[in-house]
């Protein structure tokens, strides 16, 4: 037999709610994106996508901006362009891009070769 104090105590307990035991959703943390980081920096995808329209062929020849390769700009002098660009012309990159990829785009203009010629 049940007594009746026991019963009503059995009966809250089944079915109460159940609420109290959902977590938080730690999933709800959206990672950290935007910064390209080093390893998938592509030179020559950045200069195609950022610097090509107006530097065509890769810098080979003269679009809208001049042609880069056989430049006699020295290397300070390049990154102060892409730094500042020049008003009313090339858009200033300052902030765009680090130290190193700056480094990397400079190396990228050094060895450009006209197309077609091999390596
Ligand atoms: C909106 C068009 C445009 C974009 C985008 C652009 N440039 Fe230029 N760039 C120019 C023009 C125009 C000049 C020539 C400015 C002048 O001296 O009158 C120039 C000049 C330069 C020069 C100097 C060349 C020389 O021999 O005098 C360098 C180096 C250069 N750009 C690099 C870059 C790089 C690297 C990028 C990409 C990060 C870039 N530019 C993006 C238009 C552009």
């Amino acid at each position: 037999m049940c007594v009746l104090v026991a019963c009503t105590a059995r009966a809250a307990e089944t079915n109460g709610p159940m609420s109290s035991t959902k977590k938080p959703d730690a999933a709800a943390a959206a990672p950290a994106t935007g910064t390209a980081a080093p390893a998938d920096f592509d030179v020559e995808k950045l200069f195609a996508n950022t610097c090509g329209w107006c530097h065509s062929g890769g810098g080979r020849v003269a679009g809208k901006g001049p042609q880069l390769m056989g430049t006699t700009l020295t290397d300070a002098e390049i990154v102060q362009r892409i730094m500042l660009g020049k008003p009313g012309a090339m858009p200033a990159f300052a902030g765009a891009f680090g130290g190193d990829q700056i480094t990397a785009i400079i190396k990228y203009i050094r060895e450009l070769k006209p197309e077609g010629t091999g390596k």
